[in-house]
Order: structure tokens, then C-alpha cells, then sequence
């Protein structure tokens, strides 16, 4: 069986973004593999965190995990700070990176862009990155397109090391949903969504309660030419929707584009987040169930128990090929 390994930060409330990117893809792909699903909070530091909201964010973001439709039983869930090997092997992987590389990541320019204090993390957190995947031989990482650059370099580095020292590292591929690999802002239709938005109105959040849902969504910018036709370039507003739509519903953008000929934005808007609420309700339910239980607790124990055995095999074979260490005499 191979291996998939993704991972999310828990740097902020999930959004519909996060959900239609990756865990959709997660919960359609666990059981054709062997799944390592991570809360990668050492990520998350990159960026400047309250101390008891990142904490709360650890947890919400596993309760999503679950709730989305992991199942602990097939998948491994775990949280990377409880998981050493990923910084060990992370450090390692930055010795096999260039500067050069790191600075012409475009998230690292987007999220370093007008900020007077930014951490040498930001810059170079694709090494760790990569590393919390190659420990585990992913063969596959399920992802939204915004991180497909960094899987680029990945793969660069995996190949590299291979090169220098032993064939250690299986190379990853890639793997974006056909539909909603990018969810657009609802406010700026051109830029992504994201956990990080100040904009609350911008971003739908998977905790967020239906009325507020629907009121985003039927603020969302449009265009005023009265159509619902997949234009990303002219109509990025109501290509979004139309995304989110589609995604949401397990249709085509084409079947989406003829079901929606002649109507109006109104209806079209009140369609859209009633199938985001029909998609959210029910994962916000089982969130409650599991927030504060015990389950959550063990799952995670137990998930960083099989992470810890797997991870520290890759990372002793990685350290000895390199050379760091000693040959016991
Ligand atoms: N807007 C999006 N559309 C589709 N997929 C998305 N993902 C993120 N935003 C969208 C995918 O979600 C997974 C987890 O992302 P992450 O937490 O590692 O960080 P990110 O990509 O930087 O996501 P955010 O929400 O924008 O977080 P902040 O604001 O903290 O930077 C990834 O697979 C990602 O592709």
C-alpha cells in the first residue's frame, strides 16, 4: 500500500478553503492508503502566535481532522512538535537547501511582504516541510494549490540528497483536487483564502454558524454582468462560487455552468450557501461531540506513538548516510 502524507497548520480557525483544498481530499483518499495526517504547529510559529490560542487551535484542529471524516482506526493523526525526528530531519534537509531557493518561494514573499520583523523560520520553513514528509516515504501529498511550489522543492531535495548520500528518500508526488484546489477570498476574489485573512467577511470558517455562512456568502463581491459562466479572469468572483459550489456538491463546473443558465445572483448566491451549510453542518456536530473528550486525547497519543517508530527509522538512516554521529566501537 502507499503512503500519503499531508499536513495543516494550525495557525488560526480552518476555513471552507482548507477543507475543499485538503481534508476532502484526505477523507476521499484514507483508505486506499496508509495516511499520515498531521497538525503541523512547529509550521505554525513561523509567524508570531499567542501562546494559549495556538494551544486551543492544536486541538480545534484535531477535532476537525476527526470530525471531516478521518478515521483514526486507518489513518495516523498526530501533532508535529510531539514528533521530534521532523525538526531533527528538518535541520538536515536545510544543509541541502540553497538561500536561493527559499527566497523565491512566493508564500514566503507573500507572507514576509511590508513586515518589519520577519523570522529566519519563514524563510526557511520549505526544509522542514519537506522533511516532515520524506520521513515518512509519502508517496503522495494531497495539498491545495498554493503549496505546490513547495512540494517542488521537496522533490528537488529528496533528489539531492539521494545523489550526495544513499537512496533514502522515496520522491513524493503531488496530488490537487480537480475542483477547489484554490478557494478565492470572498471580498478579493483574486487573492486565496486564508486562515490568516484580518478581513472576517473574506473567509467562510468551518466553525462558523449557518446564518453567518449565508450571510458571507450572499455578501461575496460579484461582477454586474448577471451571468454564471467560469471565467476565473473576467468573473473571478462568480468563478469562486461557482468552485465552491461544485466542490461542495460533487458536480462538474460545467454541470454547475448549465444547471445555473438564466438565473439570477440572488438565487444562485442562496444555493451556494445552503450547500456550504449542508456540508458543514453535520462535520460542526461531530466537532462538539469530540472537542473536549478524552477519545481526542488517546487518538492523538496513539498517533504520535506509531509517528515517533516510523519517523526516527528515516531520520537514524538519514543521520548515518550523512555522517553525523558516531560507529560504536
Ligand atoms: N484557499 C485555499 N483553497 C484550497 N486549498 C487551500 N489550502 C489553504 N488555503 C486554501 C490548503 O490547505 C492545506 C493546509 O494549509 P496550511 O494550513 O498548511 O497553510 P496555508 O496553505 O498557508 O493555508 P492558509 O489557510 O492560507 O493559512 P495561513 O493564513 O496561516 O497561511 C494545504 O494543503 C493548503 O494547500
Amino acid at each position: 500500500m502507499e503512503t500519503i502524507f499531508s499536513g495543516i497548520q494550525p495557525s488560526g480557525s480552518l476555513t471552507l478553503g482548507n477543507y475543499l483544498g485538503a481534508m476532502k481530499q484526505f477523507v476521499n483518499l484514507q483508505s486506499a492508503y496508509n495516511c499520515y495526517f498531521c497538525i503541523v504547529d512547529e509550521h505554525a510559529i513561523t509567524v508570531p502566535q499567542d501562546r494559549l490560542k495556538l494551544r486551543e487551535n492544536i486541538r480545534s484542529l484535531a477535532a476537525l481532522y476527526l470530525a471531516s471524516g478521518i478515521n483514526h482506526e486507518e489513518a495516523t493523526l498526530f501533532i508535529q512538535s510531539e514528533v521530534p525526528a521532523h525538526t531533527q530531519l528538518g535541520w538536515i534537509m536545510q544543509t541541502q537547501c540553497y538561500i536561493g531557493e527559499l527566497e523565491r518561494m512566493t508564500q514566503f514573499k507573500d507572507k514576509s511582504n511590508g513586515k518589519e520583523a520577519v523570522s529566519s523560520a519563514l524563510l526557511t520553513y520549505p526544509p522542514l516541510m519537506a522533511a516532515d514528509i520524506l520521513l515518512y516515504n509519502a508517496n503522495l501529498v494531497p495539498v491545495g494549490n498554493d503549496q505546490k511550489q513547495h512540494l517542488e522543492l521537496t522533490r528537488d531535495l529528496a533528489e539531492r540528497f539521494n545523489r550526495k548520500y544513499n537512496d533514502i528518500f522515496t520522491i513524493p508526488n503531488i496530488k490537487v483536487p480537480d475542483v477547489g484546489a484554490r478557494i478565492m477570498s470572498l471580498q478579493d476574489p483574486t487573492r486565496k483564502m486564508s486562515k490568516s485573512d484580518d478581513n472576517q467577511k473574506a473567509t467562510v470558517y468551518m466553525l462558523d454558524e449557518p446564518k453567518r455562512i449565508e450571510k458571507k456568502i450572499k455578501s461575496a463581491v460579484t461582477d454586474s454582468e448577471g451571468i454564471i459562466r467560469f471565467d476565473p479572469e473576467e468573473k473571478p468572483g462568480i468563478s469562486n462560487l461557482m468552485t465552491i459550489l461544485a466542490s461542495c456538491t460533487n458536480q462538474t463546473l460545467n454541470q454547475v455552468e448549465l444547471n445555473y443558465q438564466g438565473v439570477g445572483y440572488g438565487p444562485f448566491k442562496q444555493d451556494v450557501a445552503n450547500a456550504v451549510i449542508e456540508v458543514l453542518t453535520p462535520i460542526q456536530e461531530r466537532y462538539h461531540d469530540m472537542i473536549n473528550s478524552q477519545a481526542l486525547d488517546d487518538i492523538l497519543d496513539h498517533g504520535a506513538e506509531k509517528a515517533n517508530l516510523v519517523a526516527n527509522r528515516t531520520l537514524a538512516k538519514a543521520k548515518k548516510a550523512i555522517g553525523l554521529g558516531r560507529v560504536k566501537k
